[in-house]
């Protein structure tokens, strides 16, 4: 008997993370560098832990609402008004999830039917298990790297049909590092009206600029209110990956199937999560801003080093910690410079294939690590490099 033959239709659409296959052969090395990681390597900060411990001596212990904690959501209400110019009502319109991943995998069981049409930026973050496992199909609309990795909204215009039902976006982008500004994304915005088209909007590295970028959300755009779902999380911000909390801001109907779900599903956020949250979002933002300076440090030695080895070039990252270096020049495949570059070399990065087609010919490193394991990586880079050129 084999088990497999009981699972469901549905769960053949879900695939392993590139990104755990990759880290699996990259575990098996000792000694390894990994650019790999997408999160912080900062400890969270420590008013935020201390709020968490705080909360447990109060007796945060029990259930949670299932929507949140009340001031919570109220604190995430004054954030969006202040910060992503969105007013939304802390009762009815925001809903605090397991990280923006809960956001993102509720979306597509609310709102995706078998042969619905979603349109996602390619190369972008993946989507793609999520949107197959409720019958969605996937259209790209492609990212060039000679347009710095913006998508060209003629492009949008020709992937719409009829069964075109939501697009996703990600600005900043994980993992290319672009901004969508607002020009772009007001050309975008007007496709989704006039085509009715819900949008996705997955904002999570909305605080990692650089160079005075400005980060836009569409959802605050005249008449884009209703057809936002905007998904925010604490995780990159607040180096807070592990408490797994985020938020989702929505039109009323949205945000009460996922709070009706959410009694069915998980219950609730952890409660001292929670708690940890609101010390984050309500205090000054000092811990934010000191990281994205790190990260710009960390920014410059990456693409200084990567832009002066022979046959790599890389686009300055606008934002995030990823760089997003082409590698076409050696005429391997992303996964076999990966796998060449662990293997041999000791220095693990993300295929570019892994965040679509037009990923091919790229890599995904991480800046979020030490300067020093920068200088090492870049050399072991090197190395591997004049060994295969
Ligand atoms: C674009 C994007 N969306 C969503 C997530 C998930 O974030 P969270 O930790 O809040 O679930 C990530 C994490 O890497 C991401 O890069």
């Amino acid at each position: 008997m084999k088990i497999e033959n009981f699972f469901s239709k549905r769960n053949k659409g879900v695939e392993w993370s590139g990104i755990r296959i990759m880290f699996a052969l990259a575990d098996k090395i000792d000694n390894v560098i990994n650019l790999g990681i997408g999160q912080p390597d900062f400890d969270t900060p420590e008013h935020i832990r201390d709020a968490a411990k705080l909360g447990l001596d109060q007796g945060f212990t029990r259930y949670p609402p299932a929507n949140g904690f009340q001031d919570l959501r109220e604190a995430v209400a004054v954030k969006l008004e202040r910060e992503n110019k969105i007013k939304a009502d802390p009762d009815s319109e925001i809903f605090i999830s397991v990280g923006a991943m809960q956001g993102i995998f509720n979306v597509m069981l609310h709102m995706i039917d078998p042969g619905d049409e979603v349109l996602v930026v390619d190369p972008g973050y993946d989507y793609y298990s999520q949107i197959r496992l409720f019958g969605g199909v996937p259209v790209r609309v492609p990212a060039k790297e000679e347009n710095r990795f913006k998508i060209d909204p003629e492009d949008v215009k020709n992937a719409i049909t009829s069964k075109t039902k939501l697009m996703i976006l990600n600005t900043p982008s994980n993992p290319t590092g672009a901004v969508f500004d607002r020009e772009l994304l007001e050309q975008i915005a007007l496709l989704c009206k006039k085509h009715k088209i819900l949008v996705l909007s997955d904002e999570p590295y909305e605080h990692i600029m650089f160079d005075g970028n400005e980060h836009v959300s569409i959802g605050s755009f005249e008449g884009m209110k209703d057809l936002t779902i905007s998904i925010y999380t604490l995780s990159k911000s607040y180096a807070m990956t592990g408490w797994r909390v985020g938020y989702v801001v929505a039109n009323k109907a949205i945000i009460d199937e996922m709070e009706k779900l959410m009694e069915h599903m998980v219950s609730g956020v952890t409660a001292v999560a929670q708690r940890a949250a609101l010390a984050a979002i309500s205090s000054s933002q000092e811990c934010v801003k000191n990281m994205v300076a790190r990260y710009a440090k960390r920014r410059e030695i990456i693409y200084n080093g990567l832009n002066n080895i022979k046959g790599i070039s890389c686009i300055k990252p606008e934002s995030t910690f990823y760089a997003f270096p082409n590698i076409s020049s050696f005429g391997m495949s992303s996964w076999d410079f990966a796998k060449y570059m662990v293997n041999e070399h000791k220095v693990a990065m993300v295929p570019g294939s892994i965040f679509g087609n037009n990923g091919e010919g790229f890599v995904r490193i991480s800046f979020a690590t030490s300067s020093d394991n920068l200088e090492k990586a870049l050399e072991k880079i090197e190395g591997g490099i004049s060994s295969i050129i």
